[in-house]
């Protein structure tokens, strides 16, 4: 089965991670890279393989000696995505499209298709990536970029702060409920769009400044060029949990939205009841694992099994204060 994650680092300290030993490369042939511009970041430094293929725990890892994510968040993402992105027999995943690196898949209807898959993680209404629904739901658009510095300047001076991530991540949602028919905005989505949109404050801001201004100069270093911006320090990593959480629930409270969808009509955006809002961590973890991984292996036996039940029990140990659920059993 495969092995436990990796616990919080020892060493939380603001320091240089645009380093030496992590030199940025430019992209080698069948290197490849997603929708997450921290992973790519990552990945092309070195801190993940750079051909963008990687384990929960070399993610866990990256996250928290390149960006000094707490080892909570990492556990929570590494976990959610290997399940529904990843392959469990080869505990491989791609940060991006499907890859036949990550080994032989599983039987259907397991997609293995990498955190590119639509509405399983990666999902509508991103800040720098388009909907789905529009053809490439992964790619750098800068279309959408511009539209985010333009908001910079607007409400933040020419930084991406705190009332630019507010007015930002309500704009996009009207702007899919506009354009978007087939607008989806249910859990797990309407939990990851608010911690994403408070991601760029804490964690691409350098941890000497650590003032939640975060300039388009590095900003376009980050979501377009994959790049550490040079002498960056990462942030201060006893810090980042609380200032994630704080910075997503004040982008939420700015401007409330309920869970929901459009219903195949742009401007038709109607409340699901059956998704969990904000304050509802366990129904989160719950309905993730009940509607979204056991979909993808109705029936898992042998070796499948064990390793789906050892990757949902680490995906568990990110919600303590939640009950356990076991899909396939206790063993
Ligand atoms: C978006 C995965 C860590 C920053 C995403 C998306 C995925 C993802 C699948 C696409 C969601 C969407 O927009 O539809 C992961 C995983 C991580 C991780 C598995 C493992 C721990 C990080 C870290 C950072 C980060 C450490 C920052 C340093 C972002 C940002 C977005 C994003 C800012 C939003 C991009 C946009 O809206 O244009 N991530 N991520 N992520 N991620 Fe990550
Ligand atoms: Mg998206």
């Amino acid at each position: 089965p495969p092995p436990p994650p990796p616990g919080p680092s020892n060493h939380t300290c603001v320091k240089l991670v645009n380093d030496a030993a992590h030199p940025f490369m430019t992209l080698q042939d069948g290197d490849i890279r997603g929708p997450c511009p921290g992973l790519n970041t990552l990945a092309s430094h070195g801190y993940l393989p750079r051909n963008g293929i990687a384990t929960p725990a070399q993610i866990i890892n990256a996250v928290q000696d390149g960006f000094s994510m707490d080892n909570g968040f990492a556990i929570l993402l590494a976990y959610a995505t290997i399940l529904v992105d990843g392959n469990p027999l080869t505990n491989l995943m791609s940060i991006g499209g499907k890859s036949p690196l990550t080994g032989m898949d599983p039987p259907q209807p397991a997609i293995v298709g990498g955190l590119d898959t639509h509405a399983v993680f990666e999902g509508d209404t991103s800040m720098t990536r388009a909907d789905s629904f529009f053809g490439d739901n992964h790619s750098f658009n800068q279309t959408l970029f511009d539209q985010f510095a333009n908001f910079s300047n607007q409400f933040g001076d020419g930084n991406y702060n705190l009332t630019a991530a507010e007015e930002y991540r309500f704009f996009r949602i009207q702007q899919s409920i506009a354009e978007n028919p087939q607008f989806s905005f249910i859990s797990p989505r309407f939990f990851t769009a608010y911690f994403e949109s408070a991601f760029p404050l804490v964690f691409f801001v350098d941890g000497r400044q650590a003032d939640g201004q975060l300039s388009m100069e590095n900003a376009t270093s980050f979501f377009r060029d994959m790049q550490f911006p040079d002498d960056f320090h990462r942030a201060d990593g006893s810090k980042t949990a609380d200032l994630v959480n704080n910075a997503a629930t004040a982008i939420f409270s700015a401007h409330p939205m309920q869970p929901g969808g459009n219903n195949g009509t742009v401007n038709s955006y109607t409340f699901d009841p059956n998704s969990a809002n904000l304050t509802e961590g366990c129904k989160l973890y719950t309905d993730f694992v009940n509607n979204v991984v056991v979909p993808l292996y109705p029936t898992p036996q042998g070796a499948l099994k064990v390793n789906l039940n050892a990757n949902l029990g680490f995906l568990f140990s990110a919600f303590p204060n939640c009950t356990q659920v076991f899909p396939y059993g206790q063993r």
